[in-house]
Parts: structure tokens; sequence; C-alpha cells
């Protein structure tokens, strides 16, 4: 693991917001981009530290995060996590004349308020389930009882992929309602949405937005639980292939024309135009692709697999965005498959422990069409390896096919000698 960063004849600062393994996806990428002068991450991690100089303010201070652009004189900020954006670190950057790559606090609402987001998809005929928003324990019964059995009950605002439950009957609906408005969440749970429960197969499909214009990018499927065969607690995701072996090209125009285009034409009128990539997390039911979610930022570990796929410099897409240029703008893309699995620490998603040594990186890493992104590891001086955090690594592999794909990612993941984690055996399988 060198720590000196190599020589850069670009032009532009640009600073990223992050630390996991979708921040070291996006650092690659971006370090990899002829544009690019000089990278700075914030708080970045002892892997990434050869792409870019690591700076300790965390990915949550939007003032420190502010101030650190404005002394950067950066050119860009990427903003990989969630929260600064819906904590509206865009719109302090903009105060101070600094784009940045990410929506504004209220854009960002798509997915820091369950309800604002079904709210839009209605006033713009976006297809989605029933929903209903509650904000006591009655109105949530009776919702309940009209969405017959079976349906989702959802925390508002963002708790960390954890405040949603899929309830086969009114009376766990009922009981998963009464615990988050009894403040299970905090404030993410004063308001719930009791939602028709969609079935048919999942998938994601991430596509660019510069507030007027849409681009697609590229279709994802993650596999959350943490087990194989889907089962055990949900994660922030164990793995995952792209392009979605169930997206194909005419459900990828369906959902950017019923899905993703009203959607940006409608944030523009209302005055909350959308900017940066847009993460539509589908249900492919018998009457066609509705929306799950919306992320307003590129998935973990999904990342992982568009970004290696992107022969396009990932910046000037970027600028694309910032500029409003998307219209101009078309990416090339490696027509292969990616796919990656997710080594966790044992005990993921509940306690775990750290500091354990992981083994055998660079021997994995010297194998053909493989990567490995680093999820929450620390390196320490003697250049071991540690387990730092509940996902810890990703290991993506290239391929033909999702089948190669996967076979690339396993076998480099038989190289590393890691006891205490722990991946799943069926990612990407069938
Ligand atoms: N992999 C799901 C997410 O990033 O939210």
């Amino acid at each position: 693991f060198r720590h000196e960063h190599p020589e850069r004849a670009g032009i532009m600062k640009i600073l990223l917001v992050g630390s996991g393994g979708r921040e070291h996806a996006l650092a690659s990428s971006i370090s990899a981009s002829a544009l690019v002068e000089e990278l700075v991450i914030a708080p970045g991690s002892d892997a990434m530290a050869d792409l870019g100089k690591c700076v300790p303010v965390a990915a949550d201070d939007v003032e420190g995060l502010t101030e650190l652009a404005v002394n950067l004189a950066a050119d860009l900020v990427v903003i990989g996590p969630e929260v600064p954006l819906v904590l509206g670190l865009a719109d302090s950057l903009a105060d101070n004349n600094i784009a940045a790559f990410g929506p504004s606090r209220v854009a960002a609402q798509l997915e820091g308020s369950k309800a604002f987001a079904r709210e839009v998809c209605q006033r713009h005929n976006i297809p989605q389930p029933a929903f209903a928003v509650v904000r006591n324990e009655d109105e949530a019964r009776q919702k309940i009882d009209t969405m017959g059995e079976g349906c989702v009950v959802k925390a508002d605002g963002l708790a960390a992929g954890k405040g949603v439950f899929v309830c086969d009957t009114a009376e766990d609906a009922k009981k998963a309602a009464a615990e988050m408005l009894g403040g299970r969440f905090g404030a993410a749970s004063q308001q719930v949405l009791i939602e028709e429960r969609m079935v048919g197969p999942e998938a994601s499909l991430f596509a660019l937005v510069d507030g007027a214009d849409c681009l697609f990018m590229a279709s994802a499927q993650d596999h959350k639980r943490a087990f194989d065969q889907d089962q055990g607690p949900n994660t922030g995701g164990m793995g995952a292939i792209s392009p979605a072996p169930r997206l194909d090209d005419a459900l990828r125009d369906q959902v950017m024309t019923e899905i993703v285009e009203p959607l940006a034409r409608g944030m523009a009128d209302e005055g909350t135009p959308y900017r940066g990539v847009i993460y539509v997390g589908l249900m492919l039911t018998t009457t066609g692709p509705k929306v799950v979610e919306f992320n307003c930022r590129f998935g973990d570990p999904e990342a992982q697999v568009i970004l290696p796929r992107l022969k396009t410099d990932l910046v000037t897409a970027m600028l694309a965005v910032v500029e409003g240029g998307l219209g101009h703008f078309s990416m090339r893309w490696d027509e292969r498959s990616a796919v990656t699995v997710v080594m966790a620490a044992k005990g993921y998603p509940g306690p775990y422990s750290k500091g354990s040594e992981i083994r055998g990186l660079k021997e994995a890493a010297r194998h053909k069409d493989t990567l490995i992104f680093h999820a929450g590891t620390m390196i320490d001086k003697d250049d071991n390896v540690l387990a730092n955090g509940g996902r810890v690594l990703a290991v993506t592999g290239l391929g033909g096919d999702g089948a190669s794909a996967r076979q690339t990612a396993y076998d480099a993941i038989g190289c590393i000698d890691w006891p205490d984690g722990f991946f799943r055996t069926d990612i990407a399988k069938g």
C-alpha cells in the first residue's frame, strides 16, 4: 500500500466526501480521470490514501466540509453518502460558489422523506404502490385495515436502511407502526408510511439528472439479506450485479420514460430541480415497473459494480451534470457484467468485533479483472490490513456474462484469508 500520490496533469481539485466501499470505488474512478490535479477525501480511509489525500473531517460535518472545500478552492465536491446531502451540504457549498455533484437539501428529500417521494410521484403520475402517510396509531390501524392482508410499514426519514418492515399480516403491520410511531427511529419515524405490498423481482436503475435532462447510467441488483438464499437479517447490501439480469432494454426504456423523465421534469417544474445521480429502486410487477424507493446517491455496493463498467471519464460525466450539459452528453460502458461480493465481519449487521487481520489481499488483487474495494479496514504501521467495520471489503469481478463475473469475484475471494469474516456464496447466482 503506497501512500505517495500519483503525479497528475489535470486542472481540477476535487473533494470527495465519504469513507466506505462506494467512496473507494468513486475515488478509483475520479483518480483515473485526466481532468484531476488533486483529489482530497474527507474522511477517506487508509486504503484510499494512495488515491488521494485523506483529511479527518466527518462526512456529516456540513460546516467543516464547506470550510475544507473553500480552503482547498475545490472545483468540484463529490458527495458519496446520503446524510450530508439530506443535511444540505450541496446548498452550503453553492452559497460559497462551489459546485457539488449531488442534489440540494430539498431535492435530496426524495431519499430523506419517503412521504415527500411518494407525494412527488403521485403528483406526476409515476407508477408506485398505494400508500398512506400516518402520524398516530389510530390512523395507522385504520389504513392498515383498508390495505388488506400484508403491507409495508416504513419510517418516513433516514433510518440507516433499517426503517422498512414487510409484514405478512395486519397484526404485524400494526405492531410495527406502533413501535415506529412510539419513537423507535426518533424523529425519522414521527411520520410513518403504510404501503401496499408489491410482488415481483427487484432491480435498481441509476441515471444522471442535471436539473432538466436525464441520462441512463446502468442497472444493478443487490442482495440485502445477510445469508445465502436470502436468509437472515437485512443489511446494507451483501453483494450486487450490474447489469441487472431482469432489467432488459425495453424495461430500461420504460423506467426512463415513465419514472425518471417525469420525475426530473416534475422536480424542475416545482422549483426543486434534481442534480446528481438518482437511484431508482424498482419492483418489476406484472403491471409494469413501480417505484420501491429513491436514493439520492450511488448505492453501496452497487457503485462497486457500476463504476468499474464505466469507460467514459467519470469526472466529465459529473461536470455535465453540474453544468447542465447532459442533453449533449453520452457515456460508454464496458459491455461485460460485474459482480461484487461483500465480505463482512462475523456478527454484522448485529454487533461485531474489529481489529482482526485480513491476509491474501495482494494475491487476490493480482487476479485478472478483479478489483478490491475497502469498506471498513485500517492499515497498521507494518502494512497489515485489519477489519475496522461491519461491511469490510467488496470484491468485484468482471466477466463476459454474470456467471463468469461471479466466478472471477469468488476466485479472488478464495485467496483472502480472514477467519473473522463471512460472505454470501450465492451472489448473482441464477
Ligand atoms: N445497497 C443499497 C443502498 O445503497 O442503499
